[in-house]
Order: C-alpha cells, then sequence, then structure tokens
C-alpha cells in the first residue's frame, strides 16, 4: 500500500552523491552520538506505531480534507537532499537548490503566464499569502485589503499582523466574490488590495477574474491571486466555461500564490509566491552584516520575508517537474483533469438522490453536500467507521437554498486521481451510512 519503489534509486542516487565529494577526508558527517543500528531500528520503530495513529490520508478512502500524497520522486529528491541539508536562506547556503528553486518557480510562473517574475518557495500558503499582502501593504499603505467572505481564514488574521483594515466581501450562491457588492466597496475608495480565491478553500469556488479585471481598470487597486488550492487546474483541459475564463486572466495579476504541498505533489512545507514585476524586491531590501552576496542577482534569501527555508523542498519540487512538466494535456494535466471528473460524478451521484442536498456543481475537485434528515455529524462518523474519511464544513444556508444562516455540510476534497476509480465504493459506504 505504501510505496517502496523508490528506495532502491534513492540508496543508488545517494551513492552519486557521496562520489562527487570523493576528495574529503573520510569520516565526518556523522551524527553524534553514533546509534547502535538496534537503537536506531526501536526508535524508527515507535515513530511507525505513532504514525499509524493518523488517518489513511494516502488511501483513495480518505475523501476528507486538502490531503494528497507526495509524488514518490518528491519524496525520495527530498530524502537526498536532507543528505547535504541545503538552507536557501543565501546562495552560499544552498548552492545547486538555490538553483533549482529559480527554475522551478519559474516554470510555476511561466504556467500562469509570465515571462519575467519575482518569486521563491515559502513555508505553505499562508506565508506565501503574508509576503504578497504585505507587498500590497506597502505599496497602498493604509488601504484595506478585500477578500470574499469564503477566502481562507488566514487573509484576515495576515492583515491584522500587518495592521492593515479588512474587509469582507459577499459572494453569490456558488461561493464567489459577488462583483456588485465588490464595486460598492470599491467606490469608498480605501480599498489598496482585492484577493481574488481561485479554489476556495471550504467549496473550491473561482471568483470571476474577469469582473474583477474590469472593476480594477475603474478602481486601480492591486490585485492579488490566491491560487493556493486551485493553482494547477490553470492546466486542467475539462473545466466549465467561466472557471476557464479566470484562469485564462491568472497573467494580469500582481501577485499570485501557489502551493505546490497541495495539487503540487509535494511533501509539506512548500508553498510559492510570485509577483509579476520583478521591482518588488526593491521592498525586502535589507543589510544583515552576516549575509554576504555572491550574486548579481537578488538572491532568494533577498527577496524573502523567511530566512532559512528548506533546500530540499525545492529539490523535490524541481525533481517533480522534471519527470512531470506543467503543460496542458501532460499526465499531471490529466491527473487533476480524473479528480475533476470524480468530484463531477459524486456530485452527480448525490443531486439525484432525494436524500441529499448538494448547492452547486464543483468548479473544482471539492464536492459539499448535506443529508435533508441525518446529521453531518452522524454521518461522518459513521463512515468514518466504515473506513471512508470525508470532512465536514460549515457553510452559509443559502448556497443550500435553506432559510438558517449556516450549516454544517458534508465535505470531499476528490484530490486524489485514484479517486475516480474509487468512486463507486466510495458511494456505496455513502450509501450505507445515509439510510
Ligand atoms: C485558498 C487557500 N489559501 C491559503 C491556504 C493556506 O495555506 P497553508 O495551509 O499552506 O498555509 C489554504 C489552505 O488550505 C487555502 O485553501
Amino acid at each position: 500500500m505504501l510505496d517502496k519503489q523508490t528506495i532502491p534509486a534513492l540508496e543508488e542516487a545517494l551513492e552519486q552523491l557521496e562520489c562527487q565529494f570523493a576528495t574529503l577526508p573520510a569520516g565526518v558527517g556523522q551524527a553524534l552520538p553514533p546509534a547502535s543500528p538496534e537503537s536506531l531500528s526501536s526508535v524508527l520503530g515507535e515513530v511507525a506505531e505513532r504514525l499509524g495513529e493518523n488517518y489513511p490520508y494516502f488511501h483513495p478512502l480518505y475523501a476528507g480534507q486538502m490531503l494528497k500524497p507526495p509524488h514518490p520522486v518528491a519524496r525520495a529528491a527530498y530524502a537526498l537532499a536532507t543528505w547535504i541539508n541545503p538552507n536557501n536562506h543565501a546562495l552560499d547556503g544552498g548552492r545547486a537548490s538555490t538553483a533549482m528553486e529559480r527554475e522551478a518557480v519559474a516554470q510555476i510562473a511561466a504556467m500562469f503566464g509570465w515571462d519575467t517574475h519575482l518569486g521563491h518557495l515559502t513555508g505553505g500558503g499562508t506565508m506565501a499569502n503574508l509576503e504578497a499582502l504585505w507587498v500590497a501593504g506597502q505599496l497602498h499603505p493604509g488601504k484595506k485589503i478585500a477578500a470574499s467572505a469564503q477566502s481562507h481564514y488566514t487573509h484576515q488574521r495576515i492583515s491584522g499582523v500587518l495592521r492593515l483594515p479588512f474587509e469582507k466581501v459577499a459572494t453569490d450562491m456558488r461561493g464567489r466574490i459577488d462583483p456588485a457588492a465588490l464595486e460598492r466597496m470599491l467606490a469608498a475608495g480605501d480599498i489598496g488590495c482585492v484577493v481574488a480565491t481561485l479554489g476556495t478553500t471550504a467549496t473550491g469556488s473561482v471568483d470571476p477574474l474577469p469582473e474583477i479585471l474590469a472593476l480594477r481598470e475603474r478602481y486601480h487597486f492591486r490585485l492579488h491571486i490566491d491560487a493556493a488550492y486551485g493553482g494547477y487546474f490553470k492546466l486542467a483541459g475539462n473545466l466549465e466555461a467561466d472557471t476557464r475564463a479566470a484562469f485564462d486572466l491568472t497573467a494580469e495579476a500582481d501577485s499570485i500564490v501557489i502551493d505546490p504541498h497541495k495539487h503540487g505533489l509535494q511533501p509539506y512545507g512548500c508553498g510559492c509566491v510570485l509577483f509579476r514585476d520583478p521591482a518588488a524586491g526593491v521592498l525586502y531590501k535589507h543589510d544583515s552584516p552576516a549575509t554576504y552576496f555572491t550574486s548579481e542577482q537578488l538572491h532568494l534569501g533577498e527577496i524573502s520575508l523567511e530566512c532559512s527555508r528548506p533546500g530540499a523542498a525545492a529539490v523535490a519540487l524541481w525533481a517533480t517537474m522534471r519527470l512531470l512538466p506543467l503543460t496542458q494535456g501532460s499526465t499531471f494535466a490529466q491527473s487533476l483533469e480524473a479528480c475533476r471528473r470524480a468530484a463531477l460524478e459524486l456530485n452527480r451521484r448525490l443531486a439525484a438522490d432525494p436524500r441529499f442536498i448538494v448547492p452547486f456543481q464543483p468548479q473544482l475537485d471539492i464536492v459539499v453536500w448535506a443529508h435533508r434528515t441525518k446529521s453531518s455529524e452522524e454521518i461522518f462518523q459513521q463512515a468514518a467507521l466504515r473506513n471512508l474519511h470525508l470532512a465536514k464544513a460549515r457553510l452559509p444556508g443559502s448556497f443550500f437554498g435553506l432559510p438558517q444562516e449556516e450549516l454544517l455540510a458534508l465535505r470531499s476534497v476528490l484530490m486524489k486521481p485514484e479517486h475516480e476509480q474509487w468512486l463507486d465504493r466510495i458511494w456505496e459506504i455513502l450509501d450505507q451510512v445515509s439510510n
């Protein structure tokens, strides 16, 4: 069940790596104090025991939160890099992995339609959004950040940390920014940055970028795209027309966040922030006496708020994209299309079954629904007893055409392409626990 095929390849690559340092005297690089094979095995055995307490995130019957196993090549490349343990805080701390980070980030920027950019990896989407909003705040000091009522909760918190005023924009019945509501807010003249989410956390809704860009023509705000979850769907060939229209316009944003540790097959933490205008680098300027510069270009430590960052994350991402390039029609793109098909099919079955209420057709691969008479909590627990792991989400009653302000719905993030093949099994369990 757990992939072990990469272990021989990892051993081989490790030998190859060691050969490159063959001129060094032997005997260094040992862990201190040296551990006996028995004590190592014993501790690792304990770790394996403890890890078994997790839900089986890697299995297709885990159909709950946004959790996706890393690609085996990412896992192996990450592990391989830890033997060197590069730090991408500065060029001299992670020489090779810095170059790999630059190449990987440039490919992501190209996917969004940018030939030039400024960008780097971060610990995750929250840190990446923090950097984007920090830049927005410096360029529009004192002005508000506006993000949809369905945007990730951290936008409001980040704005608080940055001491920037924050306002929520109402959504339509599909959880997308309502352009009329946004325009009413913009008319007050105090919004410096609008966050458009391409793939909201709860429902995978995609904000209407064409309408938001039309408003930018008139109100001149900065546009940040939070595509932490949905960004890679830019490559999917089976989006509905208005979702596609939003993804087609990503190049118009001022900054974009995407999380390779969500749909990009990476281990945690791997987020990415991108700025369209490389001049944003000026805002990061610092003059730490301990950091010396070995490049004409701004190095990654100079354009990131975090100092130490795992070179291993860059190595893993680079290796994954080498194997699975970010192109339309590729194996990678097809895997996203499979996730979306799985979501559409689950949604179709739910919508056709009178026991359930579904609010709307998924825009990406996240499905939400409620049972007409049973509580979501009960279904969640009963399904888990049969190994089907769902998630729950508090959503506006209006999404479901219900009068109450909020309801606890069931939610399934079908982000593993295998979910498509497992849908009958998932449905069988859901059917049993919903009677
Ligand atoms: C749309 C969106 N933005 C930001 C985040 C935060 O990302 P992270 O958990 O990597 O910090 C999430 C996480 O689910 C998200 O869905």
